[in-house]
């Protein structure tokens, strides 16, 4: 039997029923992909049902506003994902008459469309014979062909995209795909897949080499980024200061605390910290520490400080974009997941 006949077959006996495989629906389909880039099936299950409850059209989801699906978005992290699924949905509401496209050439147009997500939903929902290269991908055809080619690399994008394509001719392109990416899921798993049970074990080139482990290859990325946070809790008749971020930078548009950013961890040079918390908070001000975090994203590693303010002087005049809320508002407002958890944690406390 051939690779892709062998793929096919564990698929069908080995599949799980997840709901955006029994559609048609691009719209759904283009939902659910976004969600899952970056996150795993069971953790973005839930919010492709809490999404797809909201706003079951991409009309629907086009009217909603951006405070109410960075809420819905919550602690799925990449927000910027959030937001530009707003854009796109108006887009499509607007310009293409709430029909949401299934040509991987339209697809690829839209914005947080990459080949990847242009090429799933066209094959998905029209079975467009566009071969997927996902993580999983990567890794099934790089352990059983046996290619050391680094994934992330120019030469190795391009290797592996001319075999998907051999490969998804002659098959039909929304099962295909979907099979070869659960199999990488499920059984072709990263770290020890059970090679012995596998349909593939005969053909397979990482399994006869000894090189399940080796393979994929990939590039060493550059560093990540430290950086340093001090957030200021601010609380007084049940109302906290919040702040908007605005600018570019991560959580854009989100509600955070008043913040202090520094080069190093406050300890370093406490004297200065104290110093600029004085200046900007008036020299009365008493400053207690209250918790650390160590925040990790894709690029920044973020050590993340909460101190609580007494005595304070907000000074409005040179702090536009901080506001007090009450603590019911807050709930409601769109917020980094690292400050969500550490208010729920700290008024719980309180109680
Ligand atoms: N991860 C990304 N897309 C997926 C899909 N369609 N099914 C299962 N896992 C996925
Ligand atoms: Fe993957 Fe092992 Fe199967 Fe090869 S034999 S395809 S490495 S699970």
């Amino acid at each position: 039997m051939s690779f892709q006949t062998e793929i096919i077959n564990w698929y069908l006996q080995n599949k799980r029923d997840l709901p955006w495989r029994n559609t048609r629906d691009s719209y759904v389909i283009w939902l659910s992909e976004i969600i899952l880039q970056q996150t795993r099936v069971e953790q973005g299950l839930p919010y492709f049902n809490r999404f797809l409850e909201a706003f079951p059209t991409v009309t629907a989801f086009a009217s909603a506003t951006e405070t109410q699906i960075l809420k819905l978005w919550q602690g799925l992290g990449y927000y910027s994902r959030g937001r530009n699924m707003l854009l796109t949905a108006k887009q499509i509401s607007d310009k293409h008459n709430g029909v949401f496209p299934i040509h991987y050439e339209e697809l690829i147009l839209l914005k947080g469309v990459g080949d990847y997500t242009a090429a799933a939903i066209s094959s998905f929902s029209a079975d467009e014979m566009k071969p997927v290269l996902d993580g999983n991908v990567f890794r099934v055809l790089s352990r059983f062909f046996g290619i050391s080619t680094p994934i992330n690399s120019t030469r190795g994008k391009k290797e592996f995209i001319m075999l998907a394509r051999e490969l998804i001719v002659a098959q039909k392109p929304s099962i295909y795909n979907q099979a070869i990416m659960e199999f990488g899921a499920l059984q072709c798993k990263p770290r020890s897949p059970n090679c012995l049970v596998c349909p593939l074990q005969s053909g397979c080139y990482a399994l006869s080499h000894g090189l399940v482990d080796a393979l994929p290859v990939k590039e060493k990325k550059l560093k990540k980024r430290i950086r340093y946070f001090n957030y200021f809790l601010c609380f007084s008749e049940q109302h906290i200061l919040v702040h908007q971020r605005t600018g570019a930078d991560i959580w854009q548009e989100m509600y955070d605390l008043p913040l202090l950013e520094t080069e190093n961890n406050y300890q370093d040079n406490l004297i200065g910290f104290r110093n600029q918390v004085n200046n900007e908070y008036g020299s009365a001000v008493k400053l207690t520490h209250l918790e650390q975090k160590k925040h990790l994203l894709t690029h920044q590693t973020i050590y993340v400080d909460f101190f609580a303010l007494d005595n304070y002087i907000v000074n409005f005049n040179q702090n536009a974009d901080v506001k007090w809320v009450s603590l019911a508002e807050f709930e409601q407002l769109p917020q980094p997941k690292v400050i969500a958890n550490f208010i729920e944690k700290y008024f719980s406390n309180q109680v």
